[in-house]
């Protein structure tokens, strides 16, 4: 496809993508105008969390805040010993991300929710420039996930509930199995795990899933960022070459050997899993999930097909990478809670192939199989077993043909299980030569939502349709080619990179991101991160929250009844952007869940 046909398109993508779709959503909600019910917010570059009018927001808790009574508070004088390193497992874990609400009796709920990675800019007196053996265990201590039980008062708000029994946290160092056929591979062997079928911990959960059976999934996604090399002359091989593996280190965690790459090679191959914690028993042994593939991931999408498979759809963010489907051997049984705890052991993995329509930001699709000895995947080509396909599930995906995606993020699946949309950030490394209609445009800075829908609406199939949802732009700045977006986005609503995607129940779907807050250059008139409301039926975006500085805004909880919400600030004041959010004054800036509810009492967005 070259690159005239899109930039032809330009002018009249909008219609084509609103109003003369291939395949407009099923109506979700009786009248399509009635779902977007407030009044749009204006880009702000303020410091705090801005909502829209009749709405209220307020802090649930923030990085450090106790689970337990015998936990300190956040301390300012950021002292790190002993004593710190151990209240960091009874508190709330920094740079907050993907979630999701488990329900309990009355009022009460679980929550388990990510803790991203940590800022050591701003975790540290010394900014992370004089690290200590004490400072990583501090900072292992810090990630992972957080989960803690919460209660909904009379006013629609939850309050967390200090030494309830399901309040646990999870870190880097925490005991773990590993499930599926790369368990007990030679290459998930190391010196402390000679089975290869435990490892400690996880880190750098990006997004989220949860089951039916009442479970949650935690993604590990740049895994690689944790790992560096104390031997200047290691040389990288295929494998860690395309998963970042021994090049990035930006933690120096290789004080703890177990994250030097030259001393323990196989120990990276034991991150970029799917992550199952069951958050109802909060003595269970959380369970690497790798018949679902290792690689960056983001979230984990799950839907029920008609026949009863459990089907997930799972995004890989990096740049040129992929989209990806499991589906599991067995049957979802919802009589049987006890068999359905294994049934992301076993099943087959699949990659997308997407092929463009002339002239169109549309087309079709294939899921191609990611099996062993199926589709060129054998030992010639470097696959010795099933193993070797999952723990490089990259290099099995480029080897049968994927299309590289625009950084895959968040999966969100409609209410009526029919709809699957996905954010594609952006993808500064595109090139002009590399521009489809899934990814239309080089340098992109802005990113896009993607969208299709099952053959019958069976997710168990091999084909689908798709097409583009958005491009986000700025329609301020470039009036004239693609770099200003769908017809949908206008100065009003504008915003870049597209990250955390979630539908409610009506059909709202919520957008939030994750993108440059310069608020300058090609970014003008955007400010800071934020949250937006779509209707996907109308193809209308409002903006529903900004965020404050150096913030991105990620994770989202909705109540059953959907007037309140939970939203994650990640990490504001960044890169010491000069953030002092939630507390002001001089504080340092900490990741916060906010929950934010309507005045009146009434359901979101509406
Ligand atoms: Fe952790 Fe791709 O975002
Ligand atoms: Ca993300
Ligand atoms: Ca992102
Ligand atoms: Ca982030």
């Amino acid at each position: 496809m070259e690159r005239r046909n899109f930039m032809k398109l330009s002018g009249g993508v909008g219609a084509t993508l609103f109003y003369g779709s291939f395949f407009a959503p099923s109506a979700l909600f009786a009248n399509k105008d009635e779902l977007l019910g407030f009044k749009a917010i204006k880009a702000s570059i303020d410091d705090t969390v801005i909502v829209p009018e009749g709405y209220e927001v307020k802090p649930l808790i923030s990085w450090g805040d106790p689970l337990f009574s015998d936990a300190t508070p956040f301390d300012e004088s950021k002292t790190i010993n002993q004593q710190a390193i151990n209240n960091a497992l009874k508190v709330f874990g920094d740079n907050t991300d993907g979630m999701k609400m488990f329900a309990l009796q009355g009022n009460r709920a679980i929550i388990a929710v990510n803790n991203e990675y940590i800022n050591p800019e701003l975790m540290f007196v010394h900014q992370g420039k004089n690290m200590s053996l004490d400072d990583v265990k501090y900072e292992q201590n810090s990630l992972g996930v957080s989960i803690f039980e919460v209660e909904r008062g009379n006013d629609g708000f939850y309050k967390v509930v200090i030494d309830s029994k399901y309040n646990r946290r999870i870190t880097a160092q925490t005991p773990m199995l590993i499930d599926g056929p790369a368990s007990g591979d030679e290459r998930m062997k190391t010196q402390a795990d000679a089975q290869g079928t435990k490892v400690l911990g996880t880190f750098n959960n990006c997004a989220s899933g949860q089951t039916p059976w009442g479970t949650y999934l935690t993604c590990e996604e740049n895994f690689d960022t944790f790992f560096g090399t104390d031997d200047k002359n290691y040389s990288t091989n295929t494998s860690e070459k395309r998963y970042g593996v021994g090049i990035k280190d930006e933690y120096n965690w290789k004080l703890d050997e177990r994250f030097s790459v030259s001393k323990n090679p196989h120990e990276p191959n034991r991150f970029g899993w799917v992550v199952e914690i069951d958050p109802y028993d909060p003595q269970s042994t959380p369970i690497k999930r790798t018949a679902l593939g290792r690689f960056k991931h983001e979230n984990a999408e799950i839907t029920i097909s008609q026949d009863g498979y459990v089907v997930v759809y799972m995004g890989d963010d990096e740049a040129n990478e992929f989209l990806y489907k499991f589906i599991s051997k067995d049957k979802f049984d919802a009589k049987n809670p006890q068999k359905n705890k294994n049934l992301l052991s076993e099943g087959t993995l699949y990659v997308a192939k997407l092929t463009t329509k002339k002239d169109a930001l549309q087309g079709n699709g294939i899921w191609i199989e990611l099996t062993h000895n199926k589709n060129g995947l054998n030992t010639a080509a470097g696959f010795k077993s099933q193993a070797d396909v999952l723990i490089d599930a990259r290099l099995a995906a480029s080897k049968v043909g994927a299309t590289p995606l625009d950084r895959p993020e968040w999966i969100a699946i409609d209410p009526k299980q029919e709809m699957v949309y996905m954010t594609l950030t952006n993808n500064s490394k595109r090139t002009e030569e590399q521009i489809d209609g899934a990814n239309p445009r080089a340098k992109n800075v802005y990113g896009q939502i993607l969208r299709w829908k099952a053959k019958n609406n069976d997710h168990t199939t091999t084909e689908f349709e798709w097409d583009i949802f958005l491009l986000a732009g700025n329609p301020l700045k470039y009036p004239h080619d693609l770099r200003k977006g769908t017809k949908n986005i206008t100065v009003d609503n504008m915003f870049n990179s597209p990250d955390g995607l979630l539908f409610d129940k009506f059909g709202r779907l919520w957008i939030q991101t994750d993108g440059k807050y310069s608020n300058k250059d090609d970014f003008e008139g955007m400010g800071n991160n934020q949250m937006l409301c779509a209707n996907p039926l109308t193809g209308e975006v409002r903006r529903f929250l900004t965020g404050p500085i150096g913030c991105e805004i990620t994770g989202l909880i909705l109540s059953e009844d959907c007037k309140t919400m939970l939203v994650g600030i990640q990490h504001p004041g960044e890169k010491l952007t000069g953030s002092h959010y939630p507390n002001g004054g001089n504080s340092t800036p900490r990741s916060t869940i906010v929950q934010i509810k309507k005045t009146d009492g009434g359901v979101l967005g509406s």
